[in-house]
């Protein structure tokens, strides 16, 4: 069985960041989210694994190489425009073969990885076996209708009246069945070749559709309040360890400081991540944070926010819910004018208490 794992696309939702960065990079506890993908297709026992990349292909390859790191052996296939999931699987033709295969949307994240599906998958080969999950947004996601039996009998991409609350979750495996039907895919009202829709190809053709409700954890990290959850539930489980230098400061509770990090005077209450060649000064950092390596933060107080490479933050009280870009700088007005100065990129949001 081979991986076709999805990594291009736009992430508008994720917007300043992602007009830089890839949104399967942005990191969750400082490791990005895409890696814990990667980490849970190689658990799976697959080795053959297949990159769909579109404007961010280069910072993408740059991050994962050729993933030997994680056992697994890459090939970059290159999607000219996000024209849908399907599309990856159309564009992987010839990469995929007639192997069997498990694609993986890039910016999922799921504890516990999938390897009992694909155990499952292997047994039975349906042609195709999905992952679906409870969902009280179901409007937001692909949602499967099932019979009594269990069995997969219709699919439909972000219904306004959904038929259940099972959404498609990022991990669907196929036989080569499904090549005959996205080759005849038309693109939907959204101008996208769907995944769904060769699903639904397949049920129709009388093929066999399984799926497995998975209980645990589960989100697509799409938008900021999901990153910061998703942050949340992998900090909650943060093996706690002091590399760096801490110095008149105050650790609570599970605290990582990467080596060559500094705290000084400072009160962290973990979970907190501080990541390699952070300085940290009288400060107090909250619960669920990350913080990537080589930012500084001085005189501030945050909490319950991501804030990633190189950026700096002074004299802020206090900072909660943040998802703060690389090499940012947030620093004190002076005194008079009584004034907000700003220099935001495109698509930020900014929440200011007046
Ligand atoms: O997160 C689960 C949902 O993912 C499913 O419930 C939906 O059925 C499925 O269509 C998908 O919906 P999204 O709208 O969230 O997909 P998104 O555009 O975020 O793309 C998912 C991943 O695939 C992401 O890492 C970007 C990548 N991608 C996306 C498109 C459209 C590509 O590599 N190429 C593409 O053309």
């Amino acid at each position: 069985m081979k991986a076709l794992v999805l990594a291009g696309g736009s992430g508008s939702r994720l917007r300043p960041i992602t007009h830089t960065s890839a949104k399967q990079l942005v990191p969750v506890a400082n490791k990005p989210v895409l890696f814990y993908g990667l980490e849970s297709i190689s658990a799976a026992g697959v080795r053959e694994i297949g990159i769909v990349t579109g404007d961010t292909a280069a910072e993408i390859e740059e991050a994962v190489g050729d993933g030997s790191r994680f056992g697994l052996e890459v090939t970059y296939l290159r999607q000219e425009a996000p024209l849908g999931l399907a599309h990856g699987v159309l564009i992987a033709r010839e990469y995929l073969g007639d192997d069997d295969f498990v694609m993986y949307l890039g910016d999922n994240f799921i504890v516990g990885g999938f390897a009992d599906l694909a155990a499952r998958f292997r047994r039975l080969r349906p042609a195709a076996q999905l992952m679906l999950t409870h969902t009280s947004t179901p409007q937001a996601f692909g949602v499967a209708e099932l019979d009594a039996a269990g069995q997969v009998v219709g699919l439909e991409e972000k219904p306004t009246h959904p038929k259940s609350d099972l959404a498609l979750a990022g991990v669907y495996m196929f036989t080569p069945a499904v090549h005959g039907i996205v080759a005849h895919l038309k693109p939907s009202v959204r101008g996208e070749l769907e995944i769904t829709d060769a699903i639904q190809g397949l049920i129709d053709a009388g093929e066999r559709v399984d799926s497995t409700t998975i209980t645990g954890y589960w989100k697509d990290t799409g938008n900021v309040d999901d990153m910061l959850e998703v942050n949340r539930n992998v900090l909650e489980t943060l093996e706690p360890q002091i590399a760096g230098s801490v110095t008149e400061s105050d650790l609570v509770g599970r605290v990582a400081v990467a080596e060559g990090a500094q705290v000084v005077r400072s009160r962290i209450v973990g979970p907190v991540t501080v990541g390699p060649d952070a300085v940290i000064h009288d400060s107090y950092i909250g619960p669920f944070t990350s913080i990537e390596g080589g930012c500084r933060i001085n005189a501030s107080e945050i909490e319950y926010s991501i804030v990633l490479r190189g950026a700096s933050i002074e004299g802020m009280r206090r900072i909660e819910r943040s998802l703060i870009g690389r090499e940012s700088q947030i620093v004190p007005a002076p005194p008079t004018p009584r004034a907000h100065r700003l220099v935001l990129g495109d698509h930020s949001q900014v929440r200011i208490s007046t």
